[in-house]
């Protein structure tokens, strides 16, 4: 164990980056191009040919020191580094070097059939008569037009994604030529993780995500902010309600709130609205905002709600959006990551008989009336409903604590 830290350490010292740009180095093997270079200290430099693959690059380079370092400890840092540079310098080296979403899972060739996989599932979900082909060529068009700072092909590509509705196999196909075209983007890793995940490919999801962490895109792989990630703010799944005081004077108000919430529904079957990411199957998953982040409160809704705004009042806490979110026996709201890590999530549970139970990170935990959750919902989550009735809640986000106050702006 000890010589093994010794060697890893050691390992680390040795390697110390250094890029060269292609060009002006003409000592190149015959008349290739150097596309970049890592020197390692005390060894010979690696070099990555215009037209190499990373990957086996590396994979040689730590065969041939295995009498040094271990193989295993000289790869993982040399594909850290290695993806960590070619995702940041990307748009000067991704069309000199033959790279694959492999780089960014951990090297290991990446095959996905297309049509193996419709033969290993029902056809009834994927959409049979649909052109997957147009459909993915329209949304990548909407985000190469985004990446060259076009607001309208961003909020187009992200209509569109939600009325497409994508099966898992055209999430998958997407966002692995997502993933080519801007790898260092916060959603576009995500959700190919997620389609990985979908389509019972988990490990390669979780190698992906590792190696997000590795090139600093997250801090840990089970959280991940799919728009803004603040580095630096205590970061867990779970918090305790203790640490928020105001909570109690929430919970003391939950039967108020209740109360009127089931007596607006009684009037008004239909206030709800449905969810519009496509981010459950089963079920149902419907809301209704009382305010949206970065808009003020809607009227309309707290003239409804006058007892529950009340009691939210009384807390003397700024809330950074308010909404009741319903939920129905059958519901499985798959994984999945909020936008930021700025904000925490508190749920006030008003109506649950049981049956149902949500994952942040990786522990499990259920609802009970008149009490409150609070968790943050940039962690990985999911739910999954298999009782007999509804369950409501309202849910209430909140600043994290230790986020600046010159920093409580909406994006
Ligand atoms: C599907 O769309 C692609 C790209 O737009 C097109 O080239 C192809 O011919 C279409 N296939 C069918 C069957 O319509």
């Amino acid at each position: 164990m000890c010589f093994c830290w010794l060697v890893m350490k050691a390992a680390e010292l040795f390697i110390v980056l250094i890029l060269l740009f292609a060009g002006s180095n003409s000592d190149a093997k015959k008349d290739k191009q150097i596309a970049f270079t890592i020197a390692v200290q005390g060894q010979d430099d690696i070099q990555f040919y215009e037209g190499d693959d990373p990957c086996k690059v590396i994979k040689k380079y730590c065969k041939g020191l295995t009498r040094l370092f271990p193989y295993e400890k000289c790869f993982e840092l040399l594909h850290a580094k290695t993806s960590t540079q070619i995702g940041q310098l990307w748009s000067s080296l991704h069309q000199k070097l033959k790279i694959n979403e492999g780089l960014f899972i951990k090297c290991d060739p990446f095959r996905f059939d297309a049509k193996e996989y419709i033969k290993s599932v029902d056809r009834a979900h994927l959409g049979t008569t649909r052109n997957s082909t147009a459909v993915i060529h329209e949304l990548l068009n909407h985000l190469k037009k985004a990446m060259q700072k076009d607001e309208r092909a961003l909020a187009l590509f992200n209509t569109r994604r939600n009325q497409l509705e994508l099966s898992d196999l055209e999430k998958v196909l997407l966002y692995r030529k997502a993933l080519l075209l801007i790898p260092t983007n916060l959603f576009v890793v995500d959700q190919f993780g997620l389609a990985l995940i979908f389509v019972d490919r988990e490990e390669e999801a979780r190698a992906l995500f590792a190696n997000a962490v590795v090139r600093g895109l997250w801090g840990n792989p089970l959280q991940r902010p799919v728009s803004k990630y603040v580095k630096g703010l205590t970061a867990k799944p779970w918090h305790d309600k203790k640490d928020y005081p105001f909570i109690a004077k929430l919970e003391a108000g939950a039967d108020e709130v209740k109360k009127e919430l089931l007596h607006n529904l009684k009037q008004k079957r239909h206030m709800f609205t449905g969810e519009t990411e496509n981010l459950h199957v089963g079920g149902e998953w419907t809301e209704l905002r009382i305010k949206s982040s970065g808009h003020g409160m809607i009227k309309k809704h707290t003239d409804l709600f006058s007892n529950t705004m009340k009691v939210i009042e009384g807390c003397g806490e700024e809330f950074v959006s308010i909404k009741f979110s319903a939920i129905q026996p059958g519901t499985h709201i798959r994984t999945h990551t909020g936008p930021s890590n700025e904000r925490l999530r508190l749920h006030l549970t008003l109506v649950h008989t049981g049956g149902a139970r949500i994952r942040v990170g990786t522990e499990w935990r259920t609802w009970e009336e008149g009490k409150a959750i609070i968790f943050d919902d940039s962690w990985e989550h999911e739910v999954i409903h298999t009782g007999e009735d509804m369950r409501v809640v309202l849910i209430m986000d909140i600043w994290h604590p230790e986020l600046p106050p010159e920093s409580r702006v909406v994006h």
